[in-house]
């Protein structure tokens, strides 16, 4: 059908965000990864995870814009420019400065993967225990790491994403094996029993999720680069 999951071709375009690879692998996104505007992206990700266009995602589609040259669409690669969106740490992806900062990465999934350790579901400790953990792994190897406020903003976010997408946006809890599923092929889990979210996910409950990842969040800046600072273009 329209939706069905489908590995990507060797042309076509994917990139940092397992969000929309996996809108893209099911045709809500055009299945070539290309010409994406702000409507099509947003439109995308109500069709696929019932997830409302919010002002985060708004901006972050806007945000999507400045990593390419084009005016108003861009690419699934063109996310992975470093400084726009695309940062350090991330929870399935290398550094950019360590080499390949696009692909799904299992060594650097370990530590997601492995979390909570006792029970079948993910959660906002262990995610919050996860982004830690991931900041503490990359201080170690990457002597450029950048770690502003704006690096931790996101990555609460992209939390966020993965407990509320794959899980449920109100309790915060989410499947291992669908999250895992998510992040290694990029698919929906849908034989294995996900179902698009029954409530959209809306600015309110999304809020109140952020922000219970965020108290239970330990951060402190670190590295070079103190001030937030946003990459406008390529
Ligand atoms: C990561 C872009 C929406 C899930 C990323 C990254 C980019 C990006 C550039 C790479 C950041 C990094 O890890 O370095 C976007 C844009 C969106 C969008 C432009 C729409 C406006 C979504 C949605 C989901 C999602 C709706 C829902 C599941 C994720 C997750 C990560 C991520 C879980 C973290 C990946 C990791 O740390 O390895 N996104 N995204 N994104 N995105 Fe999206
Ligand atoms: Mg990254």
């Amino acid at each position: 059908s329209a939706h069905q999951w489908q590995a990507p071709s060797a042309t076509d375009s994917r990139g940092p965000c397992p969000g929309l690879n996996t809108l893209a692998n099911h045709g809500f996104l055009p299945r070539n990864g290309s010409n994406i505007t702000i409507p099509v992206v947003l439109n995308a990700i109500n069709d696929g995870f019932n997830f409302q266009p919010i002002n985060l995602l708004r901006i972050g589609a806007k945000l999507g814009l400045l990593t390419t040259d084009a005016e108003d669409s861009f690419s699934l690669n063109d996310l992975a420019l470093h400084g726009t969106l695309e940062h350090d740490a991330s929870l399935s992806r290398n550094d950019y400065a360590l080499g390949d900062n696009v692909h799904f990465n299992e060594t650097v999934f370990t530590t997601l993967a492995n979390s909570n350790p006792g029970v079948d579901y993910y959660n906002i400790t262990s995610a919050a225990q996860v982004m830690e953990q991931r900041l503490t792994e990359d201080k170690i190897v990457n002597p450029t790491l950048i770690n502003t406020v704006k690096e931790l903003s996101v990555r609460i976010v992209e939390s966020g994403f993965y407990l509320s997408v794959m899980g449920n946006v109100t309790t915060g809890v989410a499947p291992k094996n669908f999250v895992q599923i998510f992040f290694r092929e990029e698919r929906l889990p849908l034989e294995e029993g996900w179902e698009r979210p029954e409530v959209p996910i809306d600015q309110d409950s999304f809020d109140t999720l952020l922000s219970e990842i965020t108290n239970v969040t330990t951060w402190a800046p670190s590295g070079e680069v103190i001030c937030p600072w946003i990459r406008l273009q390529p």
